[in-house]
């Protein structure tokens, strides 16, 4: 008997529907919101309506694409945590209403967990047990997935996630929001060599980007002449401007590669104390270039199995939802109609 899923995400500012057939993504359909833009971040409120309205006509398309009925439908999955409150609250109540309506069963899913899972949609899919580095907009994570309902966080960000560095260095050097994408496209022609941003010395396999975040601040300040912090800064702001201006390719190769690196360093380790070989990238932020081919020459260095998912699956989408509904489904774990979205959670 065949089994299709219904996924809803609506966690931050993209409203998805995908639709699953044992096991495979069918069809899955990202309504981006543009109203956020000029804010230089998402507006909580301005998401929730937008939200509201893109709801039925994603779903709607993620349906008849699949070429799927309503009334065919086994499950209906969504995003319960964590993420923006309003967000997940209209996910979470259209999918809830309509579990409710057609009487089928519902799954609660963790965004966190359905980012690691993106890596079982394609074809060739890692063995368990693996590790996934996770990295987005909110969070940076190092997870070892023993199964497809059963995963732990082995390291993650004290602060800031790998996302925000990209995003607020970005912002620094006057980009619009999100600027992880625009810094990775700067960097293509940029030197990577060029300039130097010191490693944070975290232990264990956990990460911080506060203090680079600031180091990067100041050497801006410091139009690159430093990167140690002075009580009366070097450079004028038409001076941090033209150096800017001049130098931005490097600015944004060096930055992207260091960012790589403290990624990567963790990753490494992990593989090591771990003695696990399947190694897999997730979240927004795998999109990054860099990153992807660094990524592949260390696997290749240390004999692991490298996989990221496919590109439309780094970022923010209900396909990735529908995966981990479906493995939710053989496993019946199933959520009752009294289920609530939660912006934090726990694994
Ligand atoms: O997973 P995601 O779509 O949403 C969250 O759950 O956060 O991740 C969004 C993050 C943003 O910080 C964005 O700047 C970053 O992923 N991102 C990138 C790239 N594409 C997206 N960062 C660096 N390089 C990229 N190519
Ligand atoms: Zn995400």
């Amino acid at each position: 008997m065949s089994i299709s899923i219904l996924a809803i995400e609506s966690s931050c500012d993209d409203t998805s529907a995908a639709v699953c057939r044992d096991g495979i993504i069918v069809s899955n359909y990202i309504a981006n919101q543009s109203v956020h833009e000029k804010y230089g971040g998402v507006v909580p409120e301005l998401a929730s309506r937008a939200h509201m309205q893109n709801i039925v006509p994603v779903v709607d398309a993620a349906l008849s694409s699949a070429n799927c009925q309503l009334s065919s439908v086994d499950a209906i999955a969504f995003t319960q945590s964590p993420g923006l409150i309003g967000s997940l609250l209209v996910g979470a109540q259209f999918a809830k209403s309509l579990a409710l309506a057609l009487d089928k069963p519902l799954v609660a899913v963790h965004h966190m967990q359905a980012h690691v899972l993106a890596n079982l949609i394609a074809e060739e899919k890692p063995d368990f047990p693996f590790l996934c580095l996770t990295v987005s907009g909110g969070h940076t994570q190092i997870v070892l997935a023993q199964s497809p309902v059963k995963m732990k966080v082995i390291g993650e960000t004290l602060d800031d996630a790998a996302g925000e560095a990209f995003d607020k260095a970005a912002k620094l050097l006057g980009m619009p929001y999100p600027g992880g994408p625009l810094i990775d496209k700067h960097a293509q022609q940029g030197d990577p060599n060029r300039f130097k941003f010191a490693e944070p010395q975290i232990a264990g396999l956990d990460f911080s980007f506060s203090g680079f975040k600031t180091s990067f601040l100041y050497f801006l300040k410091n139009a690159g002449k430093s990167l140690v912090y002075k009580e009366a800064f070097t450079a004028t702001e038409e001076e941090q401007q033209q150096f800017i201006k001049e130098n931005l390719d490097d600015i944004c190769a060096s930055l992207q590669q260091s960012i790589v690196a403290i990624l990567l360093n963790k990753l490494k380790k992990a593989a090591k104390e771990t003695g696990i070989k399947n190694v897999c990238l997730a979240g927004g932020v795998s999109a990054n270039s860099e990153l992807r081919r660094s990524f592949k020459t260390m696997g290749e260095k240390q004999g692991w199995k490298t996989y990221i998912p496919a590109f439309q699956f780094c970022t923010d989408n209900a396909a990735m939802i529908a995966i981990t509904g479906y493995y939710k489904y053989l496993h019946k774990d199933f959520a009752d109609l009294s289920v609530v979205p939660t912006a934090r959670a726990e694994w």
